[in-house]
């Protein structure tokens, strides 16, 4: 019998790099006691079409110990509860969203740069996770939350509306082939629920090394209602200085890739021409 192709998010499907050790444990031992939940949302929240590829990962003894040690003072379990972002950060700072941080090295220079800004990274991927939360503590960051899950269930099921101040998405999964393209996160719904979550002015930044996704990307930012291009020519944006290089960037421009920036922000209703 043969196995059905898994669906590659990447051209080639390349992983995370840098995974190298195998957790191991009991037969029906959690695999991180006191750290994150492996599947905090259940089947409640299941939802059909997912943005990313679910995978076994390996995580090192160090991210394993993060996990561990950090999860229960830095980490969210994406479990369908609502938060509170102030009694999560223990101030009223402003909070920017991250969707699919990877391994957290921009995230982490980011926070270090901007310690007045709260960032709520997401991702599912466990290595990333305590990759992250190991950068944070060696480096004193008080800024980092680190959420374990589906950012769709995060945006839906548990922040409140007008609540965050900022969104980015660096380097989403591309999904290259035309029958997976439903799986990419930018997409005219997506947008429908992240607008209701951003605070008025809040900006959204995304940057992908797919052209095609750009083009995608642009189109539907600048078709929403609820968004328009910081941009005055309409098109793309430089890589503003605060975001730094990410590991999938580097990648993407060692194969040539050119890379995009999108800075949109978020307003109450945008009229455009021909609207009424
Ligand atoms: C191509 S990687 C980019 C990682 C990082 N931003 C970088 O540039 O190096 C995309 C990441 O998004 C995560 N991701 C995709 N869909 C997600 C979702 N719905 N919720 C949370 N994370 C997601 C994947 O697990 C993966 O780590």
């Amino acid at each position: 019998m043969s196995t059905p192709e898994a669906p590659q998010p990447f051209p080639g499907g390349e992983h995370h790099p840098g995974e190298s050790v195998r957790h191991t444990r009991a037969k029906g031992e959690p695999r991180f006691p006191d750290g994150p939940k492996a599947d905090p949302a259940g089947s409640h929240f299941e939802r059909r079409i997912r943005s990313f590829q679910p995978r076994r990962s390996r995580v090192t003894a160090g991210q394993a110990d993060a996990l561990q040690r950090l999860w229960a003072k830095w980490g969210l379990d994406i479990d369908g509860h609502a938060v509170d972002l102030a009694e999560l950060f223990g101030d009223d700072r402003p909070v920017v969203l991250e969707i699919g941080f990877g391994m957290g090295e921009a995230t982490a220079q980011m926070a270090a740069a901007d310690p007045g800004t709260g960032i709520l990274a997401v991702d599912v991927h466990t290595p990333g996770q305590g990759n992250l939360l190991n950068l944070a503590d060696r480096t004193g960051l008080t800024n980092v939350r680190v959420a374990n899950g589906d950012a769709i269930i995060l945006l839906r099921e548990m922040l409140p509306a007008d609540s965050l101040d900022g969104l980015r998405v660096y380097f989403p999964d591309p999904w290259p082939k035309k029958r997976h393209h439903k799986r990419r996160l930018i997409q005219p719904e997506f947008l429908d629920l992240a607008a209701t979550r951003l605070k008025p002015g809040a900006t959204v930044h995304c940057a992908t090394d797919w052209e095609p996704y750009a083009e995608q990307m642009l189109e539907v930012l600048t078709a929403h209602p609820h968004f328009e291009n910081t941009r005055a020519d309409g098109g793309f944006a430089p890589r503003p200085d605060f975001r730094p290089l990410t590991r999938f960037e580097g990648q993407g421009l060692d194969k040539g890739h050119v890379v995009n920036d999108l800075l949109f922000r978020r307003v109450q209703h945008r009229v455009r021409p021909g609207d009424r």
